[in-house]
C-alpha cells in the first residue's frame, strides 16, 4: 500500500517535471521535410507541450529540437524522451563542460 502511494506520488511529480520542461522543434524547410511537424505532433500527444520554432541555421542537422536551453539535432521521439525522463542529466552535462 505505501509502496503503490509512493509510485502514484513518483509519477505524478515526473509528469509536472515533464510539463513545466520547454521543448520547441523547428518548423522550418529543412526540418519540415524531416519530420518536425510529426516530432512536435508525437510529443503533443504523449502530453509534452513542444512550441514551434523557426529555422536555426541548422539545416544540416534536421530535425533540430531545443529542450529548454540544449539543442537536439536530428531529434527524434526517442532521443527527446531519454532526455526530458532524465531531467537531471542536461545539467550534469552543461556543469562538465564549462
Ligand atoms: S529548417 Fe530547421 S534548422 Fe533550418
Amino acid at each position: 500500500m505505501l509502496q503503490s502511494m509512493l509510485e502514484q506520488a513518483l509519477i505524478r511529480f515526473m509528469n509536472r517535471e515533464l510539463k513545466s520542461t520547454l521543448i520547441r522543434v523547428c518548423q522550418g524547410p529543412e526540418c519540415r521535410d524531416c519530420g518536425g511537424p510529426e516530432l512536435r505532433k508525437l510529443l503533443l500527444q504523449r502530453g509534452i507541450q513542444a512550441e514551434k520554432e523557426h529555422c536555426q541555421g541548422l539545416c544540416a542537422y534536421a530535425p533540430i529540437a531545443h529542450i529548454d536551453q540544449r539543442c537536439i539535432s536530428e531529434a527524434t521521439i526517442k532521443k527527446i524522451m531519454s532526455i526530458i525522463q532524465r531531467p537531471g542529466e542536461s545539467e550534469k552535462q552543461a556543469a562538465t563542460s564549462s
